[in-house]
């Protein structure tokens, strides 16, 4: 047995590898939401988290950052390619958000993909200490649950999906779909970001394994003869370190750079700000749809707006997010060449990625927040943007598909699809009187400051201590 009390294991380390043209390495902190939300709770954990480092073909030493253990997973070239590109990115990531872009099934890439949650499985089971707690996260992992309790029935498993889970009828696409559910299934408890997530898991595991399901529970066989054990499959919506976010937000030298955005931008009346990975999921086209209409019915003013949008870059070697960068820059430079003077700018269109504290600036500087996704797990934009608002003031644009749109019920709520009803929501939001956003984002902020995500963290592991509800084994 390994010495680790508590494992987590995502396909992504918290800090990618970066190497230059003089094979010199460094690293950088990893894009998204899944290391946004963990890196805080593994900072105060005394645990291991094993992942993949971001680089192909090289293999390397667990070490500690930032007061964390890290476990290095290597890939190589062709893995990085069919299992993480492929049957990650252009298979299971459509697939799971609404087939917003066509997924892709190629049987080589899911070879890829169970070969490398094998690896996964094995090196979490030779360093999990003996009957350790081992929380895997994510949809590149689906397999390592089933995997990992093969291995190591010893272990207490615990399954995270960052992501949406489908439902049934554009699930049963997966040529290996009860593959995955099996896998799924390996875990004592399966946690999703919204309770239709649970339940759309849960109607595939009757339909495709054929199993009964119980107050959201399963009775598994054990495998070669070991005894049955029950499954639990619950919602629990991710969230964000919100102190940290305050406390930056109140840092005097963020507070003065908020300030020079806005003087930069030339003093404009309303600043809008977007900020996502550049993925087709989160709508970006929709909203330059929807700002370009503004704009061009003369509701917006290039003189009196500004809008910011970063967008960070993201899985620039997967083709659709190749053709999403070209529609979006051609959408900007579109928009930019016909309303723009001399003086001002209509879309100011950053592709990189920020510290935390620029994006706190920003947030600050931002008196309207546009996150219009058209599918997304929870989006912790949304709730960065609610924490950092200190002064109640500040309106948020949000759409209904985003797991947040279940609990941030103040936000002025969208339909992005509805190009008319978002220009209204831009326009409603630029117009709201002081008053009625400060009482809406009160009542926003109450609900992130109540639910950190320490308290996620907490309520998820603790769920995987109780274990089944005894009912079930009968
Ligand atoms: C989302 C996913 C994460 C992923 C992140 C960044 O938040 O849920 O699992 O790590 O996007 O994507 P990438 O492919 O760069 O890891």
């Amino acid at each position: 047995y390994g010495e680790f009390e508590f494992i987590v294991v995502s396909n992504r380390l918290p800090v990618d590898r970066v190497n230059d043209d003089d094979g010199n390495g460094s690293w950088r902190r990893s894009p998204g939401g899944l290391v946004t939300a963990l890196a805080p709770v593994m900072e105060k954990a005394d645990g291991a988290w094993v992942g993949w480092h971001g680089a192909a073909d090289e293999a390397l030493e667990s070490f500690d950052h930032s007061e964390i253990r890290l476990v290095p997973v290597p890939l190589s070239a062709e893995e990085v390619e069919f299992y993480y590109e492929g049957f990650s990115n252009a298979t299971l990531w459509p697939l799971y958000h609404d087939v917003i872009a066509p997924p892709e099934f190629h049987r080589h890439w899911w070879d890829s993909y169970r070969k490398v949650n094998e690896r996964f499985a094995a090196e979490t089971a030779a360093v999990a200490a003996e009957g350790a707690t081992i929380w895997v996260q994510d949809y590149q992992l689906q397999l390592v649950p089933k995997l990992l309790r093969e291995a190591r029935p010893d272990l207490k498993i615990g399954f995270f999906n960052h992501i949406p889970f489908p439902p049934l009828e554009i699930y049963a696409q997966l040529p290996w779909r009860r593959q995955v559910i099996e896998g799924l299934l390996g875990a004592d408890l399966i946690g999703f970001q919204r309770p239709s997530d649970a339940s759309n898991f849960l109607r595939c595991v009757r339909r495709f394994l054929g199993l009964a399901v119980r107050q959201q529970q399963v009775q598994v066989k054990g495998a070669d003869g070991s005894p049955d054990y029950v499954s639990r499959a619950e919602a629990f919506p991710i969230s964000i370190d919100v102190q940290r976010i305050v406390d930056l937000a109140n840092r005097p030298d963020i507070i003065e750079r908020s300030q020079e955005i806005r003087r930069e931008l030339g003093n404009p009346r309303h600043i809008l700000l977007g900020v996502d990975r550049l993925d087709y999921t989160k709508g970006i086209g929709h909203r330059l749809k929807a700002y370009e209409e503004l704009l061009a019915d003369g509701l917006i003013q290039v003189e009196d707006a500004a809008l910011i949008q970063v967008a960070s870059p993201s899985r620039e070697r997967v083709e659709q997010y190749r053709l999403l960068r070209e529609e979006v820059e051609g959408a900007v430079g579109r928009i930019n060449g016909t309303y723009d003077t001399i003086k001002n700018t209509a879309i100011r269109y950053l592709h990189h990625s920020y510290p935390v504290e620029e994006m706190v600036a920003l947030y600050l500087a931002a008196d309207v927040m546009l996150v219009t996704a058209l599918r997304d797990g929870m989006n912790l934009v949304a709730k960065e943007y609610v924490a950092a608002r200190t002064g109640n003031r500040g309106a948020l644009v949000l759409s209904e598909f985003a797991g947040a749109a279940d609990t941030l019920r103040q936000a002025i709520l969208v339909n992005p699809h509805d190009i008319d009803g978002l220009k209204s929501a831009i326009r409603g939001a630029l117009d709201m009187s002081a008053s009625e956003a400060t009482r809406r984002m009160r009542t926003m902020r109450r609900q992130v400051l109540q639910n950190d995500v320490e308290r996620w963290s907490k309520a998820f592991l603790s769920e995987l201590q109780k274990g089944a509800r005894e009912d079930l084994l009968v």
